[in-house]
């Protein structure tokens, strides 16, 4: 009698406390977020994948899971906390101001904001039953786009400071099964190196500690197949990447439940940070998109979001360029400069940049070694200033567009004398240079002012100048600023000032085109884009290299944003070279003067059809069709959302005997009833097509049986136009 009793009491206790729980479901079109409250406790992270159907539904999820016991109760929070029953990695570790160490952040209240028909935000606020520290965590949700934006508010709500030493932006608990990490890890023109692992139990912390720049040795862009790896067009797989320039943390800690926590945001690393009485403290966005049907659907997701929604200028339009870094490297003056903008105008691109050694005078800019910081035009080289050739490019009618690197000093330099104080390092030790130079102090106001003035001044100076490339060399050595007051906020601060920079860069100049460089693709992630129209990928542009890393880049960044140059590196001919730049927005770093009659004419032509066919490239929806890693050709297929036309590029990555497209590839995205036409594009001079461009396919056979364009030794590099009838 009395066991039935508490059975049934006990059942009776279950039943209220099910009640009581509130589930937040934070859906997209495809997928949902299942966040589970109630006011006595912690929020939970029920689910993330694909949505069901009846919302009600979500309640009974984590009743199907007996996966065994956590032991505190928090394992699946939605921001795991410190200090009390936790026994996992935390979201967030504060010292209270009265030196308590314990956090308890439990459900006080959330609210959903529509922004428009396609973007809402869920806020969530949390707080700690005995110390006044509040938290609101948001999900901002792009529904067409299947992307999820999250970031957190931490608020001191106490009387004296609050130290902060973990501050995540986001905590995704994913249950059960298995879980399969791609990771990319880099160096100088090595950007973008693919690694998928099995993730085992314990943490993989991807992260960087670089300050500035901070991609060089690993981006913070990941995937995370569930189950088993995820293929282009099959399998589960989340994406993640932190929208933010600076030092980053993702750990993936895999737990004894085999459940996995995903917790990520600014890296904590010498950063505690001290939150005054009032003061809130905002963490970066973390982006994540799901998909159920492999890579490529998230892929085209991120992509769609970045053109729609972060990318700046991401629907608008792109110059074409011709730059003189590789023609000249610093040896260049006047002359030689007008030289280039004529050849600008003869090979049919709209611009001409200008590239590094163009400024300093005490310290002339001749190498990398001096001049950093001393940005008024070298009179030796340029005795009639910037002005003169912005001229010369406007009567040669093509636009002008020049590179700085505001953020950086050479030691020897005029700036480096006037104002030591401005530069990153550590008074009393030695300096320790990175490319021959240091960093500028973006924690102080005066240096933020500096560096917004070097882009003011060009502007004001040259009201025509139509594009900036801003690279960023150096990584910081020595952080330490002569001014500010907390050191072990410098790393933060550093980037704070940059985006105040930027900030102010785009309230004065909202739509200048700028290319986001630095060092090659040492820091390209979605907080500088908001800023910035296209990144440079990489100082590697050896068309061979690149088939590769662009093709990586292209499952988180659309084409638009990628600046492929033609240049001299790699042994592939001007054609490939010109096909592989084709792949993103197009330019040109060659010496015009040196190309043969038929290479001249055939880059003028790829030019004419790129202008056709660039719509396609930068707002068409991208397959990839034949990864260069598993196949002797690579193929890629751009696809306008009418799914009406496409430009494949297809490419021979294998040197091996009679290596070529034996296989017909199979398309993918196009419309099965639709009939298509298949021409070669991009024919070298004199050469003949071997495409037969008067048959008809159906959508349907071209994705069941596929088209083979003929790849083999001598036709190392096909492009091909897809019509439908
Ligand atoms: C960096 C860039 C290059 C070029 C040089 C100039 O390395 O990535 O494209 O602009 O600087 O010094």
């Amino acid at each position: 009698m009395k066991l039935s009793f508490t059975l049934f009491s006990g059942l009776m206790l279950c039943l209220l406390e099910v009640k009581s729980q509130t589930v937040i479901p934070i859906e997209t079109k495809q997928n949902a977020i299942v966040l589970q409250a109630d006011t006595k406790t912690s929020v939970k992270m029920v689910y993330y994948g694909p949505k069901l159907a009846a919302q009600g539904d979500y309640a009974n999820i984590l009743s199907s899971y007996k996966q065994g016991s956590d032991y505190t109760g928090l394992n699946d929070d939605a921001y795991t906390t410190s200090g009390t029953r936790n026994l996992f990695e935390p979201a967030i570790t504060v010292t209270h101001a009265d030196g308590n160490n314990s956090l308890d952040l439990h459900y006080v209240t959330h609210s959903v904001k529509k922004e428009s028909d396609n973007v809402s935000i869920t806020s969530i606020v949390l707080k700690d039953p005995v110390y006044n520290l509040e938290t609101t965590l948001y999900y901002k949700v792009y529904y067409n786009e299947n992307v999820v934006e999250q970031w957190s508010e931490i608020k001191n709500n106490e009387k004296g400071n609050v130290t902060l030493h973990k501050f995540a932006s986001a905590n995704l608990y994913l249950r059960g099964g298995s879980f399969y990490l791609t990771q990319y890890h880099g160096d100088w023109a090595k950007e973008m190196q693919p690694e998928e692992t099995k993730i085992t139990h314990g943490i993989k912390t991807l992260d960087s500690k670089l300050g500035t720049r901070a991609n060089l040795f690993q981006p913070s862009v990941f995937m995370v197949s569930m189950d088993k790896p995820a293929t282009e067009n099959e399998g589960t797989v989340l994406y993640g990447t932190l929208a933010y320039s600076g030092n980053f943390r993702t750990d993936l800690e895999l737990d004894h439940l085999d459940n996995l926590r995903i917790i990520s945001g600014i890296n904590n690393y010498a950063s505690e940070y001290s939150l005054k009485p009032n003061e809130v403290f905002t963490t970066p966005a973390f982006l994540t998109t799901l998909s159920t049907t492999g890579k490529g659907t998230a892929s085209r997701n991120l992509q769609a979001w970045a053109r729609n929604y972060r990318l700046l200028d991401g629907k608008g339009t792109r110059l074409t360029l011709l730059n003189n870094w590789e023609a000249t490297y610093f040896d260049f003056d006047e002359n030689k400069l007008f030289g280039l903008i004529k050849d600008t105008k003869k090979l049919g691109v709209d611009m001409f940049l200008l590239d590094d050694g163009w400024f300093a005078n005490k310290y002339p800019r001749n190498g990398d070694v001096a001049g950093l910081g001393d940005w008024d035009e070298n009179k030796k080289k340029l005795p009639n200033g910037i002005s003169s050739l912005v001229k010369e490019a406007k009567n040669n009618d093509v636009k002008f567009g020049i590179w700085i690197e505001p953020e950086m000093v050479n030691p020897k330099s005029e700036l480096y004398e006037k104002h030591p104080d401005w530069v990153v390092k550590e008074a009393k030790r030695e300096e320790f240079y990175f490319r021959n130079q240091l960093v500028l102090d973006l924690t102080n106001p005066k240096v933020q002012d500096f560096v917004f003035g070097v882009v003011d001044d060009l502007f004001t100076k040259n009201p025509e100048l139509a594009y900036i490339k801003w690279d960023c060399n150096a990584v910081i050595y020595n952080a330490h600023s002569a001014t500010l007051k907390n050191q072990s906020h410098f790393y933060i601060e550093y980037v704070r000032g940059l985006y105040k920079v930027l900030e102010r860069i785009r309230k004065k100049y909202p739509t200048v085109p700028m290319m986001l460089c630095s060092g090659g693709g040492g820091r390209v992630d979605y907080g500088a884009l908001q800023y910035f129209t296209e990144f440079w990928p990489s100082d590697n542009t050896d068309p061979l290299e690149r088939i590769f890393m662009q093709w990586e880049y292209s499952y988180f960044y659309p084409a638009i944003s990628s600046s492929n140059h033609v240049t001299d590196w790699g042994k592939q001919p001007i054609k490939f070279r010109t096909d592989v730049a084709m792949m993103g927005k197009m330019g040109f770093d060659i010496v015009v003067g040196h190309l043969s009659p038929n290479d001249l004419a055939f880059c003028q032509d790829a030019i004419k059809t790129y202008n056709q066919v660039k719509p396609v490239i930068w707002q068409g929806d991208q397959y990839r069709l034949s990864n260069p890693r598993e196949n002797s050709v690579a193929s890629m297929l751009y696809l306008t959302e009418d799914k009406k036309t496409g430009i494949v590029f297809n490419y021979l990555v294998s040197n091996r005997y009679a290596e070529g497209s034996k296989l017909p590839i199979r398309f993918n995205g196009l419309d099965a009833a639709k009939k298509y036409k298949i021409s070669e594009i991009n024919v070298y001079p004199g050469a003949k097509s071997s495409i037969d461009n008067s048959k008809i396919y159906t959508g349907d056979f071209l994705m069941k049986i596929g088209f083979n364009p003929d790849v083999n030794q001598s036709r190392t590099s096909v492009v091909l136009k897809i019509e439908a009838q």
